[in-house]
Formats: structure tokens, C-alpha cells, sequence
């Protein structure tokens, strides 16, 4: 596929430029830490996964802020036409990812150039997005909220809106001591929930923490076993995701016009190296998070573990992890491998996440 600059990528770019000024003006505040750290609220974490759950100095986790930011991410006030939410693509049932290829969900009706990932566990992640291109949680939000595509929110109309709705004025005070609503503090509410949104429970932690009545059948223990051997050197850790970008070999072919979202890092660096990788996104809850990859194209996990077996494009940043000694990129695997494979990656849904009452939309919005 061929794609050139026409008038709406120029738009898209304009749109990105004003959006990057904002960030250089409301990214360079260095507040200081406003609480002492006993008053940080302590998200509820297991230690399989980590000891405590990070963030910045400049937001650091309350009770308030978390609540508020639940609040904002269900609700459609924070799109242009007042329809859309964070939720309308991030749904809490298939791990806040949306189980369509291709989101047609937002303002334009315009289809998505990615696939919608799962939100889970982000407190770790360094880089955000299929391409790892956005730093943090704070600044990526006002990527989804003012793109055209997407929310296309006005943010200088944002903060009376919602002033005038619900109890917003007294929970912004609550979380941020202010009087007046302001968008950059949106984001921080919008990063403070999204760092809540912890997966480690599934049946996988509960067997890895040895707890009473956890236990693995056979054929889950022989999955795990040839995960380790041929998985994880990328989908690694609990994490399930080494948090670097790499080459999977999907494509051999790749659009080279300014900034295609299908050029992968290469869409950030501009370095060649790049092209064609894409983040390790986690497999946790990987069951019900269906279809797969930066664009959808995989309908289930067959289809992935077929991939790896027999379908690799080849091209010169693929990943060395997959060269065979004949020098083709695949990972071996016999039918016996992949059922034993897929019936461990049914260990990773987590039901106490998919179900968490705190993720959930709130009262007020149903
Ligand atoms: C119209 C659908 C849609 C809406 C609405 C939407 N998103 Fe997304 N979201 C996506 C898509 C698609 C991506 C992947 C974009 C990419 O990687 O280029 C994404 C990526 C993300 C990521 C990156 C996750 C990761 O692992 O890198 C975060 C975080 C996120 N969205 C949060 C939000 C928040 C917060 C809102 C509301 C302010 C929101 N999204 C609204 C579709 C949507
Ligand atoms: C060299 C690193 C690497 C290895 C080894 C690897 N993966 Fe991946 N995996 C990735 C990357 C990168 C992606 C995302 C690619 C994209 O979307 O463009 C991915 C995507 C996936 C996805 C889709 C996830 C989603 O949310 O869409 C699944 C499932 C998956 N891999 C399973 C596996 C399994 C099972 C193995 C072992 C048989 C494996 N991977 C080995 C790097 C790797």
C-alpha cells in the first residue's frame, strides 16, 4: 500500500504541531511533590509483580486523584461531540482494549490507522503507544482527547464544561487543591486511574505465588515450560513484556511517506533500524483482548502461534531472536507446542481485573 501527504495528513500534522507546542508549555511545569510520601495512596500491588507502584513527583497517586480520574476516563463530556469517552474504545470486559480490528468509535467516524492495546500495567510502561512514541501517561492523553479521530475536545472549552457538570469543582479541589479546573490537570487525574489499573491476579500469579489451591494441569506446565524457552526473551517477566521494541516479522513492505503510523519506531527515530518494530505488548488477559497486533489483523491466538510457526515475513530488522540456522525468521513450533502454549496463555486472564468494581464505569455515568 502507497500513501502520500495529502490534505488531511497536512491537517494531521498541523494538528500534531499545536498539540506539541501545548505539551512544551504544560510538560515543562516542575511542580514539586505536594504531599509527604505517607500520604501517597498505595495502590494494592502483589510482590510476583513489583514492590510498590511508581510515578512522577509531579502527580503522585491519591485517593482522589484515582476516583476523579475513573470519573473523567468514562465520561463522554470530554469528547467534542459529548459521545465518546476513553471508554468507548478502552472497555474494561476485554481488558480496556475494544475487540475490533480497526476503531471507527471516535468524533469522525474515521477509521483508526491501530489497533486499540489493552491498558494494563502501565505504571511501568516507559513508552507508550504501538511505537513507544509517547513518554508518559500525562502527555499521552492529550493525544485521544483533541485528535480529530478521536475526541477532537477543544481544551480551552474543557475546563467550564466541567465546571458546570456534576461535582467536578469540589473533586478537582479535593484531588489537586485548586479552584479552578485546568486541562493539564485532567490528564494527571486521567494518569493517576490508569496507573490503578493493575492486572496480577490471574490464575498464572496465584500458581507462580504458590498459593493454596492454585495449581497448573499438566498441559498448562508443558505451555509454560515452551514459553520460557521460546517466548519470553521479549514477553518477559510477570510483565510478560520486556518494554523494548522489536520486529515480529509481520511485514516486508513498508510506507515510507512522513510519519505512517505503519512504519512502526521507525515513525519516531527516522532511523531505518526501526522500521517494522512495534512495542512487546503484554500477554496478560491476552484470552479475551482478541483480534492481535498494532493493526487487528489476527483474529485469535492460533492465528499468532501460527504466525511465529510458519507465517514471518522476512526484512532486515526482524528480530535475530527468530533466525533459524537457514536463516529464515520463525519459531518452531509443533501442533502439540501451540495447544499446550494456548492453554497457558489461558492462564493469564484475570478475572478479579476484568471485574474490579473500582475500574468499573462509576454510578453517576450510568
Ligand atoms: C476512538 C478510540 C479511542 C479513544 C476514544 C481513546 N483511545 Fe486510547 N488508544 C486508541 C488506539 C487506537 C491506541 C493506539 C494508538 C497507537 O499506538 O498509535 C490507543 C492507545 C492508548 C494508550 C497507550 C497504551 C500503551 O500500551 O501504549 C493509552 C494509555 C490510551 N490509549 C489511553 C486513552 C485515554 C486516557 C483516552 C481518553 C482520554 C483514550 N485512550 C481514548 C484508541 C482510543
Ligand atoms: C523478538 C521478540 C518476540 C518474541 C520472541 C515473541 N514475541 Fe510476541 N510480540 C512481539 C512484538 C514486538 C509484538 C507486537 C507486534 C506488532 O503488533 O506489530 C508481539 C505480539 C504478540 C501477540 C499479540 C499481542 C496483542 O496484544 O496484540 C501475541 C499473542 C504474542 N506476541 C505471543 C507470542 C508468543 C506465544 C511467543 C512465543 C511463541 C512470542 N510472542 C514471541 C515480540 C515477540
Amino acid at each position: 500500500m502507497a500513501y502520500s501527504i495529502n490534505k488531511e495528513n497536512l491537517s494531521s500534522i498541523q494538528n500534531w504541531v499545536s498539540f506539541l507546542a501545548f505539551l512544551l508549555f504544560f510538560g515543562s511545569c516542575t511542580e514539586k511533590a505536594v504531599l509527604p510520601e505517607s500520604q501517597v495512596f498505595q495502590l494494592p500491588i502483589s510482590k510476583n509483580l513489583a514492590d510498590s507502584v511508581p510515578y512522577p513527583t509531579h502527580n503522585q497517586t491519591t485517593k482522589a486523584g484515582v476516583e476523579l480520574g475513573r470519573m473523567l476516563f468514562y465520561d463522554p463530556i470530554l469528547s467534542a461531540n459529548n459521545q465518546i469517552s476513553c471508554a468507548s474504545c478502552h472497555l474494561q470486559s476485554r481488558a480496556f482494549s475494544d475487540g475490533i480490528a480497526l476503531s471507527m468509535m471516535g468524533v469522525s467516524g474515521k477509521k483508526l490507522e491501530r489497533h486499540t492495546p489493552t491498558l494494563i500495567n502501565l505504571a511501568w510502561n516507559e513508552g507508550l503507544f504501538w511505537d513507544a512514541g509517547a513518554k508518559n501517561l500525562e502527555s499521552l492523553a492529550f493525544g485521544p482527547l483533541t485528535h480529530p479521530d478521536e475526541m477532537a475536545q477543544d481544551l480551552a472549552e474543557l475546563p467550564a464544561e466541567l465546571e458546570n457538570r456534576f461535582d467536578y469543582k469540589e473533586r478537582f479541589q479535593e484531588a489537586f487543591g485548586v479552584d479552578t479546573i485546568h486541562s493539564a490537570l485532567v490528564v494527571r487525574a486521567l494518569a493517576q486511574f490508569q496507573r490503578s489499573l493493575i492486572s496480577t491476579n490471574s490464575r498464572y500469579d496465584k500458581f507462580i505465588r504458590d498459593e493454596t489451591n492454585a495449581s497448573f494441569s499438566e498441559l498448562e506446565k508443558t505451555g509454560l515450560q515452551i514459553f520460557q524457552q521460546k517466548c519470553e526473551q521479549c514477553h518477559s517477566g510477570d510483565f510478560f513484556t520486556d518494554f523494548q521494541v522489536h520486529n515480529n516479522g509481520l511485514d516486508s513492505i513498508f510506507p515510507m511517506d512522513f510519519e505512517n503510523p505503519l512504519q512502526g519506531r521507525y515513525r519516531i527515530t527516522l532511523d531505518s533500524a526501526d522500521l517494522g518494530k512495534y512495542k512487546t505488548p503484554t500477554l496478560r488477559n491476552i484470552a479475551v483482548t482478541a483480534p492481535y497486533m498494532h493493526d487487528g489483523r489476527f483474529q485469535n491466538l492460533k492465528e499468532v502461534l501460527n504466525h511465529y510457526s510458519s507465517g514471518m515475513r522476512d526484512f532486515e530488522t526482524v528480530d535475530s531472536v527468530f533466525r533459524q540456522t537457514d536463516g529464515s525468521p520463525k519459531i518452531p513450533l509443533s501442533e502439540s507446542e501451540k495447544t499446550a502454549l494456548l492453554a497457558f496463555l489461558e492462564t493469564l486472564t484475570d478475572e478479579d481485573f476484568l471485574k474490579n468494581p473500582n475500574f468499573a464505569k462509576p454510578d453517576i455515568l450510568k
